[in-house]
C-alpha cells in the first residue's frame, strides 16, 4: 500500500485533531472552533467517516496531512515523517530521502541519540556515568524509556560514528552536534557529559541536553549544555517529556510542571507520567499553547516567590494571563521533585493530592509571620499582593480576591481599589494581544526571520557582516521587515539602538513591544553563544530565509512567463527565462 494510504488507514482523524482542538459530537460530524482563523461560532468540522475536516468559515479543507501542515507550520516531508512513525508505517528509504536539511538533521539526531545510549550501557569509557546513574536511584527501564547516554570524554567518538554512517560534515554540524576548531577541524560539542536527548510532542528527537558529570564539576563549566537553535530544535517551543507526558495529561487533565530534567525523570520513574519542565528557563507563549492542548490544569512543582522577578515569576503571569488554572505543589524545603520525590515518596503523593491553588498560596506567604494588628504589616501585605491581584486576567476573580484581602485585613474594599490604580498594567504580550495569541500559529519562517532579527539587535558585532547581503523582502512579515531596516539604519548611520532618536523612531512606528518581544526571544535562547556559533547560526538562519525567498521569486517568474508564452512575446519570454535560471543556481548554492 501507498504509505500515505496506510497511515491514513490507521491514524484516526478524529483522534488525531482531539489532540489539538475541543472537538463536540454534533450529528455524525465533530465540530471545533477553527484553529486557523478567528472566530466566534464553531465551524471547523471533522469527519469520521471520510477522515476529512473543513472550516466553513475560512473554506480551508483537508485531510490529516495538510492537517498537521496546517497547523504545525511543516512541510509534506516532514508530515509524512511525523505521521509514519506514530502510525508504525515504514517507510521505504527514498521516501524519507527525498527531502530537506530538516530531515538530515532529524536522522542526525536519532542515530546520534542511539549512539549515545549503546555508550551509556555499554562501553567501559561509561564506567563512570552508569554508576552516577544508578547513585542517583535511575534504574534501566527509566535510562531506556528517556534513552539517556554517554558522551564519552573524547573529542570526536560522535563523529566519526555519523561519518561512517554516511552523513555530511555539513549536516552534522547544522544539527548542533559538532563545532569547527580554529585549525579547521570538527570536534564534539558533547564531551564527558551524561545526554539527555529532546524530543519534539510528536516524538521526534530534535537536539539534546547534557549533565556535567559531578567529577568535573566546577564553578567555570556549565553544568546542562544544550543543543543551539537549529532548523529543527527551538528551545521556546519544546517541554522536556511532553513527547511522553501527553497522553497522561489529557486522561487526568493535568500537568505537573518542573524546572528540571531530572525532575521529569524521577516523577517518569515513580508513575507521575503527566511531567514536563521547562528547562529552567521562562515559558513562552508557545510552550503554554502546547500545554492547553492537552489540559488547562497546570500543577507546579518548583520554588515559587511572591516577589515574581524570577524567570518562574514570569511564567506564572503568563499561565494566569491565559487564564490557565494553576495550583502550586508544596516541595519540602529546599528540595526540588527529583529529591522530593526519591526521599519522601509518601510526602510528595500527600503534596500532589492538596496543592494549593496559586493566590491561596500567595496569601499565605504574604501573610506568613505577620501581625495584623500592626499598622505596618497590613501596609506589607498589602504591598506584596496587590501587584499580584492587578495581574490576573479575569476580572471576576480580581474582584473575588480583592474582597478577600479587603476582609483579611480589615481594610475597605475602595482603599483597595484606589491602591490597584497606582499600580502600572503589566503587559505580557510582548507585541501581541491575547485574543491575536490565541489564533495565532507562527510559520517556521516568521520564527526564523524573528530570531535573526534579534540576533542582530542583540550582538552589534555580526552586524556588518550580514546586514549588507540582506533584501528586506526576505522576510515575510512587515514588522520584521521595519525592524531590520531600524537595525540597518542605526548601522548604517552608527547609531545605538538605545539612543533616545532611535527610541523615539520605534516609538512612533508602535514597535517598542516588538522590539522588547525580540530582545527576549535572542537573550532566552542565545545568551550563551560564542561569537563563533552565533556566526553559524546566523549563516544557517540566513540561508533558509534567503532559499524561501528565492522559491517565492521563481514562482513568481514562473507565472509571469506563462503569461508571456500565451502572448508569445519571445523577447520577454527569454529575458525571464534567463532570470529563471540565475535564480534556481542561486537556489541551489543555499542547500
Ligand atoms: P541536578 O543538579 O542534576 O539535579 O539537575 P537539576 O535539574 O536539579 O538542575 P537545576 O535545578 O540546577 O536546574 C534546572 C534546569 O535548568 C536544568 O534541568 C537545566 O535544564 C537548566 N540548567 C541548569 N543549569 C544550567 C546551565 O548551566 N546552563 C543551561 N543552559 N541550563 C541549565
Ligand atoms: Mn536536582
Amino acid at each position: 500500500m501507498d504509505p500515505v494510504e496506510e497511515i491514513k488507514s490507521k491514524i484516526d482523524l478524529v483522534d488525531f485533531i482531539s489532540e489539538y482542538l475541543e472537538l463536540k459530537q454534533t450529528g455524525m460530524n465533530f465540530r471545533a472552533s477553527c484553529p486557523f482563523h478567528s472566530e466566534k461560532t464553531p465551524s471547523f468540522f471533522v469527519s469520521p467517516e471520510r477522515q476529512i475536516w473543513h472550516c466553513f468559515g475560512c473554506q480551508k479543507t483537508g485531510d490529516i496531512f495538510s492537517f498537521i501542515q496546517e497547523i504545525e507550520g511543516i512541510d509534506f516531508p516532514e508530515a509524512l515523517r511525523i505521521l509514519a512513525q506514530r502510525a508504525g508505517v515504514k517507510l521505504e528509504k527514498f521516501e524519507r530521502q527525498a527531502v530537506s536539511q530538516k530531515t538530515k538533521i532529524l536522522d542526525i539526531c536519532y542515530w546520534s541519540a542511539e549512539f549515545y545510549h549503546k555508550v551509556l550501557l555499554e562501553s567501559s569509557l561509561a564506567e563512570v556515568a552508569r554508576k552516577y546513574l544508578k547513585e542517583r536511584g535511575l534504574n534501566k527501564k527509566i535510562i531506556a524509556d528517556f534513552k539517556i547516554g554517554f558522551a564519552p570524554d573524547k573529542w570526536d567518538t560522535l563523529f566519526k560514528f555519523l561519518i561512517k554512517r554516511g552523513f555530511k560534515e555539513a549536516d552534522i554540524e547544522a544539527a548542533g552536534l559538532i563545532s569547527k576548531s580554529s585549525k579547521g577541524g570538527f570536534y564534539d560539542r558533547f564531551r564527558n557529559r551524561i545526554i539527555f536527548p529532546i524530543a519534539d510532542s510528536h516524538d521526534q528527537i530534535v537536539g539534546f541536553t547534557s549533565r556535567i558529570l559531578p567529577s568535573a564539576e566546577d564553578e567555570k563549566t556549565a553544568k546542562y549544555i544544550n543543543t543551539p537553535e537549529t532548523l529543527v530544535y527551538n528551545k521556546g517551543r519544546i517541554l522536556y517529556g511532553l513527547n511522553k507526558a501527553k497522553l497522561v495529561a489529557k486522561k487526568e487533565n493535568q500537568i505537573i510542571l518542573t524546572e528540571g530534567n531530572m525532575d521529569v525523570i524521577a516523577c517518569h520513574q515513580f508513575g507521575f507520567e503527566n511531567t514536563v519542565c521547562t528547562s529552567g528557563t521562562a515559558l513562552t507563549q508557545e510552550q503554554i499553547k502546547l500545554l492547553q492542548r492537552f489540559t488547562q490544569n497546570i500543577i507546579l512543582a518548583f520554588d515559587v516567590d511572591l516577589a515574581g522577578q524570577t524567570a518562574t515569576g514570569r511564567s506564572i503571569d503568563m499561565l494566569l494571563q491565559q487564564g490557565l488554572e494553576v495550583k502550586i505543589l508544596k516541595l519540602e524545603q529546599g528540595k526540588d521533585p527529583d529529591e522530593f520525590i526519591r526521599n519522601d515518596l509518601k510526602g510528595w503523593k500527600k503534596s500532589l493530592e492538596n496543592p494549593q491553588p496559586i493566590m491561596e498560596y500567595y496569601f499565605s506567604l504574604a501573610l506568613q509571620d505577620k501581625d495584623l494588628k500592626k499598622i505596618g504589616d497590613k501596609k506589607e501585605i498589602s504591598r506584596l499582593i496587590l501587584p499580584i491581584i492587578n495581574k490576573l486576567g479575569d476580572p471576576v476573580e480580581k474582584d473575588l480576591w480583592l474582597k478577600k484581602l479587603s476582609a483579611d485585613l480589615n481594610v475597605s474594599e475602595i482603599s483597595l481599589r484606589e491602591a490597584l490604580k497606582g499600580i502600572k498594567q503589566p503587559n505580557y504580550n510582548y507585541g501581541k494581544t491575547v485574543s491575536e495569541n490565541k489564533i495565532e500559529k507562527i510559520s517556521r519562517e516568521q520564527r526564523v526571520g524573528e530570531i535573526f532579527a534579534a540576533l542582530l539587535l542583540i550582538y552589534p558585532d555580526q552586524r556588518e557582516s550580514f546586514l549588507k547581503n540582506v533584501v528586506l523582502d526576505m522576510f515575510p512579515e512587515t514588522k520584521i521587515q521595519e525592524a531590520i531596516k531600524i537595525i540597518k539604519d542605526c548601522h548604517q548611520e552608527n547609531k545605538k539602538i538605545d539612543s533616545q532618536e532611535v527610541k523615539e523612531k520605534i516609538k512612533e512606528k508602535d514597535l517598542d513591544n516588538y522590539f522588547r518581544y525580540l530582545y527576549l526571544l535572542g537573550e532566552n535562547d542565545f545568551k550563551d553563544f560564542s561569537p563563533l556559533e552565533l556566526e553559524k547560526e546566523l549563516d544557517c538562519l540566513f540561508l533558509y530565509l534567503k532559499e524561501k525567498y528565492l522559491n517565492r521569486r521563481l514562482r513568481i517568474l514562473t507565472q509571469e512567463l506563462k503569461e508571456e508564452e500565451k502572448k508569445e512575446d519571445q523577447e520577454a519570454i527569454k529575458k525571464i527565462s534567463l532570470k529563471i535560471i540565475k535564480i534556481s543556481r542561486e537556489i541551489a548554492t543555499c542547500k
